[in-house]
């Protein structure tokens, strides 16, 4: 008997020694099957507990997104080449939802939506990740905009101000210089301590390589990463783009800091979500966009907002791009753009074709809240600028009648063809606020009317030089207020140079 009880002992010995040893995680897996695959989208069949955006892997390895949850069957987004996968396929849920390294190791890079990099460089070195889609800061979070976000461009600063937490939008038609001006905006964040994302949704490769090379020249690449899904990639990596740049982004904001993202172009995300839900079968509205259309772009830009001190403190700024149709910008997307937004910037062809760059039309340019951010010394120039303007251009298209032209309408037509001509600026040389205070204000107190227009931008150079080394105040121009002497002191230091200047074109 002994002897049994023993070999029992050691038989229970090891039995339970090997339960120690056994994994007790009696966790299931779903395991779902494919139904059909078209052009970047899968229906899946079996999954029951999978929930909205969880990531699936399927057939070899293709990874997707469930985007839309049907009682029988879910519709999967593709991450990855549907050539590799076809019916009858395992699809395997991860039981998370779609997440993305973000990190310090971002900055200087180039990579896809899901943080693989596409630049030379080695696999990003972080082990923080984020998933693509956050809650937005709630109300209680978030403090009222109240720091300029300097574009370093005149026309911007002046009459469209952004600040640092707004969303601005960038509209006109292909070529109109959309991505010009967002660009001038990354690059004019040099000096300062504002995070810069360019987010390339479904362009052509040659132009965000020239995006990406102009970055790398001007030293922007310092302070700047790109997240760029191209027009060929499947319609799943164009939809998450923006969602996960935005993610990537917010990292930043959390420790306090300023980010600004720029999305080229939300025209191309709304098409790729358009092509989506088609192949999905969801029923097509206005322009055959799914009713969801403005959902998705409000949840987007949702999340940009400037913190409260007790949260940090830190801002998201979004700069949108849209491309219109033949100027109209009352198309569905652009309208549902407009009213998301705190205020845009449109692009006009007709500028753009008269040299007149950047192309911003002032009369349809708004910026609903950055005002109140603007340094208080553009105020003495902004408003007389604004007033003239709207003015001339009425009197402009007047004047092409060929009517005769009384004095005073005469001078007015001067002063603001020398005003729009002053508001003129070249790609890649954005000016400080003290530099673009000296200009607006020589122009609007018409220092230059009787300049010929051919030598206004030669003038403007001769000023601002002087400005800069001759000037003692220049610094502190941008913080002077209304009554300050420091004008008067700066008309006289203008009108000096303009008469040095005649002198000395008149000799040469
Ligand atoms: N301020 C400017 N001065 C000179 N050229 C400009 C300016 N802005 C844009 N361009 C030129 O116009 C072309 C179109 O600009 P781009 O920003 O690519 O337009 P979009 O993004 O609207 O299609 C580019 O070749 C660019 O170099
Ligand atoms: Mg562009």
């Amino acid at each position: 008997m002994g002897f049994l009880s023993d070999n029992m002992d050691q038989a229970f010995g090891a039995y339970e020694k090997g339960l120690d040893k056994m994994d007790y995680n009696p966790e299931s897996r779903e395991v779902g099957r494919v139904i059909s695959v078209a052009r970047g989208v899968a229906q899946v069949e079996g999954l029951k507990s999978v929930r909205s955006e969880e990531l699936l892997t399927l057939g070899n390895g293709v990874q997707g997104m469930a985007l839309d949850l049907l009682p029988d069957s879910i519709g999967v987004a593709l991450l990855g080449r549907s050539a590799d996968l076809s019916a009858g396929d395992e699809a395997i849920p991860s039981g998370t939802v779609l997440s993305v390294p973000v990190g310090e190791a971002l900055i200087g890079r180039v990579v896809d939506p899901l943080g693989n990099p596409l630049d030379d460089g080695p696999m990003l070195d972080t082990n923080q990740t984020r998933p693509i889609e956050c809650e937005a800061p709630p109300i209680l979070m978030r403090a009222p905009v109240d720091t300029p976000m300097a574009s370093g461009l005149k026309v911007v600063d002046t009459l469209i101000p952004i600040g640092r937490g707004q969303r601005e939008l960038i509209l006109g038609d292909r070529q109109t210089g959309k991505t010009a001006v967002a660009l001038d905006i990354i690059l004019n964040q040099k000096k300062g301590d504002v995070v810069c994302v360019y987010c390339a949704i479904g362009q052509r490769s040659t132009s965000v390589a020239r995006v990406i090379s102009a970055l790398r020249k001007h030293g922007a690449m310092a302070y700047t990463f790109v997240v760029v899904v191209e027009g060929d990639a499947p319609s799943g990596m164009q939809y998450i783009a923006p969602y996960a740049a935005t993610s990537m982004a917010e990292y930043f904001m959390e420790q306090g800091r300023d980010v600004l993202i720029v999305y080229d172009d939300l025209t191309r995300h709304a098409q790729a979500y358009r092509q989506l839900s088609l192949l999905m079968r969801r029923p097509p509205g206005r322009e055959a966009f799914p009713g969801d259309i403005f959902y998705i772009h409000s949840r987007l830009l949702e999340r940009s907002t400037r913190l409260s001190p007790k949260h940090g403190g830190g801002t998201l700024t979004a700069l949108p791009i849209v491309e219109t149709e033949a100027q109209n910008i009352s198309a569905y997307i652009p309208t549902n753009l407009i009213s998301i937004t705190d205020g845009q910037i449109y692009l006009s062809p007709v500028l753009f074709q008269k040299g007149l760059l950047p192309a911003v039309d002032v009369g349809k340019s708004v910026s609903r809240v950055g005002g109140r951010a603007q340094p208080v010394a553009y105020r003495k120039v902004s408003g007389d600028l604004r007033l003239t303007y709207s003015q001339f251009q009425e009197l402009e298209a007047f004047a092409r009648f060929g009517t005769r032209l009384d004095k005073d309408t005469r001078k007015r037509l001067d002063h603001g063809v020398r005003v729009r001509e002053l508001l003129k600026q070249d790609r890649f040389s954005p000016l400080s606020a003290a530099e673009q205070l000296v200009i607006l204000w020589a122009a609007s107190l018409g220092l230059l009317d009787e300049v010929p227009l051919d030598k206004i931008g030669d003038i403007q150079d001769f000023i601002l030089a002087d400005a800069r080394d001759n000037f003692a105040d220049f610094e502190r121009l941008p913080k002077a207020d209304s009554n300050d002497k420091i004008w008067e002191d700066l008309k006289l230091n203008i009108k000096k140079c303009i008469d040095l200047w005649g002198v000395s074109d008149a000799s040469s």
